[in-house]
């Protein structure tokens, strides 16, 4: 396995391992956007079991001690299993995450106190940077769910958000919807609750004009658009499921 490294956004490079064993024969990437500024933040830290790979990968682009930032979607593996591994080659470096987060997991998880985030909360990362933390949860799952939107580049990290398969280009002008749908129909991974299509057209609101996907390319264009597509495929299959639910009551 390699770690491919490209900056998608003045500023923001992506860290991309691609693992083919993952859903054969496309495979799956995994990936990880490290922010530029006085105070930089990795939007996930990776599976523990690839920290030497990203960890490479990031000191290629600062030294690993000026890492003031650790943050990520939700609590699992691929999202957060190697913030210790940050944490400890990076002495600066805290966690920051939303109330919920830091209530049921990080507080006991992680090796030193994180910073809670309240819903709307920004980190000023210095050098023109500013992350703005938006809670939703259970969007696409995890109660503790959450995604930064980066304001001067209007670049939304999205976590599992539009999760595809395969290992394309970094960055991507094209459909990013039908891949998603494509993905969820295989691997199920989203919780379909009732407020996720208002979750996710609130955070089209944002306008985005980069989508960063931890699992498929960066999506440069209307992210707005994309987001609301995103809403409606997935305001049809929670109603999908209350038509489902009523049958089964008649
Ligand atoms: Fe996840
Ligand atoms: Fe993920």
């Amino acid at each position: 396995m390699e770690t491919r490294i490209s900056e998608i956004a003045d500023g923001i490079y992506r860290f991309s391992t691609f693992v083919p064993d993952i859903a054969p024969p496309a495979g799956f990437t995994f990936n990880q956007f490290l922010v530029l500024g006085d105070e930089p933040l990795m939007f996930h830290t990776g599976l523990r079991k690839t920290f030497p790979l990203n960890r490479d990968a990031a000191s290629r682009i600062i030294p690993l001690e000026r890492l003031r930032w650790i943050a990520f979607g939700h609590f699992e593996a691929d999202e957060c299993g190697a913030m210790n591994e940050w944490l400890a080659v990076a002495p600066q470096a805290q966690a920051a995450h939303g109330q919920t987060g830091c209530l049921v997991s990080l507080n006991d998880f992680a090796d030193r106190p994180p910073r809670e985030l309240r819903d709307g909360e920004t980190i000023d990362l210095g050098d023109g940077k500013r992350v703005r933390f938006i809670d939703t949860p259970h969007t696409p799952h995890g109660w503790d769910a959450g995604v930064l939107y980066e304001e001067s580049t209007r670049t939304l990290l999205c976590g599992d958000l539009f999760t595809q398969l395969g290992n394309g280009a970094a960055l991507t002008e094209g459909d990013v919807v039908g891949p998603a749908i494509a993905a969820e129909d295989l691997f199920k991974y989203s919780s379909l609750s009732p407020n996720m299509g208002t979750t996710i057209r609130d955070l089209a609101k944002l306008s985005p004009r980069m989508l960063a996907l931890m699992h498929g390319p960066s999506f440069a264009g209307d992210g707005a658009a994309a987001l609301r597509a995103l809403a409606d495929e997935y305001e049809r299959r929670v109603s999908g499921c209350r038509l489902a639910d009523k049958g089964k009551a008649a």
